[in-house]
């Protein structure tokens, strides 16, 4: 991890915003690969649609997820877990696309972690009104890796919080393009997304896709 990379960022540089020791977003940082990113979203959801989860408790998540690469988390009422294959079809998850994971690699890098070898990725679905609670990304096993996150469509207001669920939590602005990374000192850092306000986006419509990268195995 080069830790030094953001030391001659200018405060107020608006292409990057410090949102902790290791946590960034890279403003507009997917846009020059809007098209290839749109195509592999497409693929990945023919193959694997859109499902709304059970969590353990019983209840229906208004996040739409689906994943690809080697894992994909999954939820039901026995737990969260990752899975080598999709539940309801019983086969592989789709594999990654190349420029998903050349996305994912040089966000990394660009926030400070090298040789960053994602397994899973998360694609979140959201709608107007969706909105996802404070929690932490802990189904993993391996926390050195940082969780990159990739926002495509209509805005959203990201939650960064602390260590505790009760911090108290930035509100982080997204937009179609922009990329977070969050990682070392600041990987288990709680987070969430407040509940969408109703837009339209010109490429994707009446919704918001998220893709989390991770080495969760
Ligand atoms: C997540 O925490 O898995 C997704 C965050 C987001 O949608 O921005
Ligand atoms: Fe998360």
């Amino acid at each position: 991890m080069n830790l030094d990379l953001f030391d001659s960022l200018e405060p107020n540089d608006r292409r990057q915003q410090q949102l902790g020791q290791h946590a960034f977003v890279l403003r507009g940082f997917a846009i020059s690969h809007m098209t290839e990113l749109l195509s592999a979203l497409e693929s990945i959801w023919q193959a694997a649609p859109f499902r709304h989860l059970t969590t353990p408790g019983g209840l229906r998540m208004s996040v739409a997820l689906t994943n690809c690469d080697q894992l994909g988390w999954t939820s039901d009422r026995n737990g969260y877990r990752y899975t080598a294959t999709d539940p309801d079809s019983g086969h592989p998850w789709p594999a990654i696309p190349a420029p998903l994971l050349h996305l994912a690699q040089t966000a990394a890098a660009q926030a400070g972690f090298d040789d960053f070898a994602p397994d899973a990725c998360l694609v979140n679905r959201y709608e107007p009104g969706t909105k996802l609670s404070m929690h932490q990304d802990k189904n993993e096993q391996d926390f050195k890796a940082p969780i990159v996150s990739v926002s495509l469509g209509i805005p959203a207001l990201f939650l960064f919080g602390g260590h505790a669920r009760t911090d108290k939590a930035e509100r982080v602005p997204l937009f179609h393009g922009d990329v977070v990374v969050w990682g070392g000192a600041d990987r288990l850092r709680y987070h969430g997304v407040l509940p969408l306000k109703e837009a339209r986006h010109p490429l994707l419509g009446r919704q918001r896709i998220n893709f989390t990268f991770r080495k969760a195995g």
